[in-house]
């Protein structure tokens, strides 16, 4: 559990958008830092050949070179790591970042846009990407969440015990939090 913004970084992947929207909510209501990886060679973007490339990659688990990000996981806690559901995995650049960096220790919390495709291991496949990490559960957003993600995301974060001073803040957050057992576990209480 942390309560401290500066130790939550929010590193997404995202091809047309709706991975990122989930992402800058989360930013919103944590207060983290926000990074965003793309891959050098930029996708195609013709569905088919799009689809052809990624299903390669995926078969061959072909490494992605990314460009380089001026966030470095090493000073952070909590990583949350966002990827759209490409092929029933996580999207080959996310796969590249999480081989790339080493999250041992750090809380990392999953989340994934889909369109409609049932989550068949994607979080699975974080865990084994990061086996020294303490992965939690994840959240699984049908495409970009539209009207329902606000509360989406603050059910999941109040599931994993995520609370930090601009969620403290919130007058209706302290009132819950307040008769919640797990806000006492919070490793700042003054920071209100
Ligand atoms: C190459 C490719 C493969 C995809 N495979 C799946 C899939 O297996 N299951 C699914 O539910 N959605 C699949 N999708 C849809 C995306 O997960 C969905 O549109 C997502 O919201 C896109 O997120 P983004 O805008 O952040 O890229 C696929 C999309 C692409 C481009």
């Amino acid at each position: 559990m942390k309560c401290m913004e500066e130790n939550i970084l929010i590193v997404c992947y995202s091809y047309s958008g709706k991975t990122r929207r989930i992402a800058e909510m989360i930013q919103e209501q944590t207060g983290g830092r926000l990074s965003r990886i793309y891959p050098r060679q930029p996708y195609p973007s013709d569905f088919e050949t799009l689809l052809l490339q990624v299903k390669e990659e995926i078969r061959t688990g072909k490494k992605i070179w990314l460009l380089p990000v001026d966030e470095n996981a090493d000073k952070y806690d909590v990583v949350f790591v966002g990827t759209p559901n490409w092929c029933g995995t996580i999207a080959p650049p996310m796969a590249s970042w999480l081989g790339e960096n080493d999250l041992t220790g750090k809380t990392v919390l999953p989340f994934f846009s889909h369109c409609g495709g049932e989550d068949k291991g994607m979080e699975q496949a974080v865990r084994d990407l990061c086996p020294t990490a303490k992965v939690g559960s994840s959240m699984y957003v049908l495409e970009n969440g539209s009207e329902d993600l606000h509360d989406m995301i603050q059910t999941w974060l109040k599931q994993e015990k995520v609370f930090t001073k601009r969620m403290i803040n919130d007058k209706e957050q302290v009132l819950d939090l307040e008769t919640d057992s797990t806000y006492n576990m919070c490793e700042d209480r003054k920071l209100k």
